[in-house]
This record gives structure tokens, C-alpha cells and sequence, in this order.
């Protein structure tokens, strides 16, 4: 299938491997990359990487790369809870997008981790799966890309 998948990780996400083990695994965010390539191969997705800890740049990035993007899938990290800019960028591009997360966080510690401000605007969410939410972000954008093209 020809679809191009933008995926962006947030804020303190380059640390995966030693940051909070016990919650985030051991595993770095190459490795993320590296497993996440190897399923967008078998779907025939291509994925372009993007990581920043600020806020602006992951804005900027959504907005360069939307003409080229058929959907994106998006771990905001801590700017999950707050980031309006964010969100007003998920709404402002419209491409159809998957909110990720490695831990549950429905079920974390603080109210502040339950609430997310771009839950509504992205048609897909896994989260608590470890690195297997953003392959389950993959297939369920990759169906969703098929079905629109069927229609069309
Ligand atoms: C996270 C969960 C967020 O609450 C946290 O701020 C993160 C990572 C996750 O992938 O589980 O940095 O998005």
C-alpha cells in the first residue's frame, strides 16, 4: 500500500532505555524506530521519525510534513496533558492520526496523566501496550487509509 505515516514522540522520549525502566522498559527509542520500520515494512507504510522534547518544534514538524503525511501517529509525551498547540495543529493539518502511549496511563498515578487535550481529536488510541501501541497505531491507520481508498 502506498501511505506515508509520520510518527512523533514527545518530551523526554529520547531517554527510553533509562528513563523509568520499571514503567517504560528497557528498550531506547532506536529500538522503537527500528521495530516500528520493520512492521511499517510489512505493511508497505513509509514512516518518517520525529522526536523533540519541545513543544514548537513537534508543531513545526506536524505542519511540514502534512502535505507529504497520510496519517500520523503521536505520543505527545507530557504535553499529552496541556498542549493546545498541539492539538490545534492535530486539527489544523486533518490527517487522520493515532494517539499513542507506552504505559496505561489511565491507570497511572496523578489525575493530571488521565486527562488528554488531543484524546477527541485523533480517531485512534493505544495506550499500555508498551512499543506495541504504536504497531497497533500502524495497522489500525493502515486499515482506515485502505477502506478510505476503496471508497474513493
Ligand atoms: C507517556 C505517558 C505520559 O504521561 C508521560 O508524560 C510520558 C510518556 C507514555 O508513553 O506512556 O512522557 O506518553
Amino acid at each position: 500500500m502506498k501511505m506515508n505515516v509520520l510518527v512523533v514522540n514527545g518530551p523526554n522520549l529520547n531517554l527510553l532505555g533509562e528513563r523509568e525502566p520499571e514503567i517504560y522498559g528497557r528498550k531506547t527509542l532506536r529500538d522503537l524506530e527500528r521495530e516500528v520500520r520493520a512492521h511499517a515494512h510489512k505493511l508497505g507504510v513509509r514512516v518518517q521519525f520525529f522526536q523533540s522534547n519541545h513543544e514548537g518544534a513537534i508543531v513545526d514538524e506536524l505542519h511540514r510534513l502534512r502535505k507529504w503525511a497520510d496519517a500520523v501517529v503521536i505520543n505527545p509525551a507530557a504535553f499529552t496533558h496541556y498542549s493546545y498547540s498541539i492539538r490545534d495543529a492535530l486539527l489544523a493539518i486533518a490527517l487522520p492520526a493515532a494517539e499513542v502511549h507506552i504505559s496505561d496511563i489511565d491507570k497511572r498515578e496523578g489525575d493530571f496523566r488521565k486527562i488528554s487535550v488531543v484524546r477527541d481529536v485523533c480517531g485512534h488510541r493505544f495506550a499500555g501496550f508498551g512499543f506495541a501501541s504504536y504497531t497497533k497505531a500502524l495497522d489500525a491507520l493502515a486499515t482506515e487509509h485502505a477502506a478510505r481508498k476503496k471508497r474513493r
